[in-house]
């Protein structure tokens, strides 16, 4: 795939880092923060020629939503998914925990667009609501879709976490059947440290794994029990994303996800 540059990922930092500024300080659940973040996914989305879906849901007596877009080429039946949480805890604006995730999913779709991809399978993008509440717009999302339809998802590849400070190396997940090697492969020639790590239950990846889909992810945190000191804090802010790691993390998923979605690469 083309590189994507540091600087376009860290545009969609910059993106979220304002509309929770105009939005009390955070992109929380059921918060003004959230609805206004879904809209600039979705919008940013639909004007690059995605087939865009707002799936509405209530939880805890509050309105959220997922916002699920598809590239509208290559076997539907065969379906390639990536996706992010999209809500920030209310402590915080959320910028690592998961704009960082969101900007990596998002400038990757859009990277397929400028590309005009014709792949051989289906490449789907998802940005999930409530996360911090229990994964419950990725449990959500899963449960809303018939079995075909389930089975028509081959692999889901999930992004929480992709923008640490000094991070000390990648965490690939590793849960059920084996889906690393893409990302070992990737890390590994460009020289950084990889670790295997295990965040069962605790992002949306397991909405999926529970359903019976493959599933990976990468996430800039090693050790899932001694986070980054901004984690759901009110500093988890623009300035609390590391440029490079973000893109780093971005190009990671776009040398997997095409490969998997079996898109050519042109350059
Ligand atoms: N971000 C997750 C949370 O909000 C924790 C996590 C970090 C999960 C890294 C997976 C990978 O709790
Ligand atoms: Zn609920
Ligand atoms: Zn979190
Ligand atoms: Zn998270």
């Amino acid at each position: 795939p083309p590189v994507i540059v540091d600087d376009a990922a860290m545009a969609h930092i910059r993106a979220l880092q304002k509309i929770s500024d105009e939005s009390g300080g955070n992109r929380a659940h059921g918060r003004p923060g959230f609805k206004a973040s879904a809209d600039y996914v979705k919008s940013t989305l639909d004007a690059a020629g995605f087939q865009t879906t707002l799936q509405p849901f209530t939880h805890a007596g509050a309105q959220g939503w997922n916002v699920v877009a598809e590239w509208p080429h290559g076997d539907a039946n065969n379906v390639m998914m990536i996706g992010a949480h999209l809500d920030s805890v209310p402590q915080g604006p959320g910028m690592n925990d998961n704009g960082s995730g969101t900007a990596a999913v998002l400038e990757n779709a859009l990277t397929v667009a400028k590309s005009n991809l014709r792949p051989e399978k289906r490449m789907r993008f998802g940005f999930w609501g409530a996360e911090e509440v229990g994964l419950v717009g990725s449990k959500f999302y899963v449960q809303s879709l018939a079995a075909a339809d389930k089975q028509k998802i081959k692999a889901y590849l999930n992004f929480d976490m992709a923008g640490t400070p000094n991070t000390k190396a990648w965490g690939i997940y590793q849960e059920g059947p084996d889906l690393s090697a893409g990302f070992k492969a990737f890390f590994s020639s460009k020289a950084v440290k990889t670790t295997t790590i295990n965040p069962a239950g605790r992002s949306d990846h397991s909405s999926f794994s529970a359903a019976g889909v493959k599933v990976t992810g990468i996430s800039s945190e090693s050790n899932l029990s001694n986070l980054e000191p901004c984690y759901h804090a009110a500093c988890d802010r623009a300035a609390n994303v590391d440029p490079k790691v973000l893109g780093l993390g971005a190009n990671a998923i776009a040398t997997v996800f095409w490969k998997l979605a079996g898109a050519k690469t042109v350059s």
